[in-house]
């Protein structure tokens, strides 16, 4: 496995991490143990998780029982900001919902530092100095050793990060957003924010849900006990003829390497010099073997413009 340094920060995350949205949901405590055991053997060291996974906490409750007594060999990234409740202060990025949230999340992860904190959503009814205060506070008690955001605009982004500049506190080392080969929306205004900063930027859905695993074949059955099985939304949104015509041409790029779609998925995010890790959403331990292996695979300049030329034909 490969590290590298998150943004600029002096933590070693590993290239290719762990997202937990499955935890509780769609995977019990057995399977939920046997993919973070198998990550640790793979050297997979960033795991990615927040209260709301697995429905109001039941993601950080496996993981925080599943680490006990190796807690430490993990870097534990969760998120606040998710309604946890019905209340009116049951939300947000409030010093209130903060404070309290960062509680409980420590008492389901079973531990008593959280390695990246992140804020999971914005909130238009919070100042954002408000929010940045609260998280300097959290890292100076020891609670919360990075700080992140998740899903911010470009320009919200860049306010988060003037105002810990000009009012001395801890800057987001990270922000995490939806980005693959299929959405690359990211590309316009927050890509450039993490490069003029030297923020690291931690793609989500990076296998478009396991659509670019090529698990999913134009006119075939949904395979049983996958993410999209019974699951419309997903796929009128990505099972899409322009989707399967982009998928054809990855997957033959990829055959002709000797790799898997999904390992070329990972690696074209991890080419970009702003990212550090790639969380993907891993159900099984072999899932966790193969896209470990992803970490392995270096693209060439000329690589990256054969791909462009199959991507850019969406
Ligand atoms: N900040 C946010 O707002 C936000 C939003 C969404 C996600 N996230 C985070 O980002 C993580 C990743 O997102 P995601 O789970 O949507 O990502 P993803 O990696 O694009 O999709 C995950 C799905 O891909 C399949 N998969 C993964 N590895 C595979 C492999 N080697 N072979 C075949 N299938 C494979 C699994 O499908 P099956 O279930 O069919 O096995 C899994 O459910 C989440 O777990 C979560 O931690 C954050």
């Amino acid at each position: 496995m490969k590290y590298k340094r998150m943004g600029n920060s002096g933590l070693n995350v590993s290239a290719v991490g762990l997202g937990t949205n499955n935890f509780g949901m769609r995977m019990d405590y057995e399977s939920t143990e046997l993919v973070l055991k198998k990550c640790l053997d793979q050297g997979i060291n960033f795991i990615d998780t927040a209260n709301i996974y697995g429905g109001r906490g039941k993601s950080e409750e496996f993981i925080g029982q599943a680490l006990v007594g190796t807690r430490d060999k993990y870097l534990l990234a969760t998120k606040v900001s998710g309604p946890m409740g019905d209340g009116p202060n049951d939300r947000g990025n409030s010093r209130k919902h903060i404070m309290d949230e960062v509680e409980n999340s420590l008492r389901r992860l079973q531990t008593d530092y959280i390695d990246l904190y992140q804020i999971h959503f914005t909130d238009p009814e919070t100042p954002i100095d408000e929010t940045i205060r609260v998280l300097d506070d959290l890292v100076h008690q020891g609670k919360v050793r990075y700080i992140g955001c998740s899903n911010f605009a470009g320009w919200q982004l860049t306010e988060a990060l003037w105002t810990s500049i000009h009012e001395h506190l801890t800057s987001f080392i990270s922000i995490q957003s939806q980005y693959s080969m299929l959405e690359r929306d990211v590309e316009r205004e927050v890509l450039p924010v993490c490069t003029a900063y030297d923020l690291s930027f931690i793609p989500y859905s990076p296998l478009a849900g396991g659509f670019l695993t090529g698990k999913y074949q134009r006119g075939a059955d949904i395979p049983e006990g996958t993410r999209f099985a019974g699951n419309q939304r997903a796929q009128s949104r990505f099972l899409t003829d322009s989707n399967y015509d982009v998928l054809e041409g990855l997957e033959q790029f990829a055959q002709e390497r000797d790799h898997t779609i999904g390992e070329l998925a990972i690696a074209w995010l991890l080419n970009n010099s702003s990212i550090d890790s790639v969380i993907s959403g891993a159900t099984s331990e072999e899932q966790v073997v193969n896209n470990a292996k992803a970490a392995e695979w270096e693209l060439t300049t000329d690589d990256m413009e054969s791909l462009d030329e199959i991507l850019n034909a969406k």
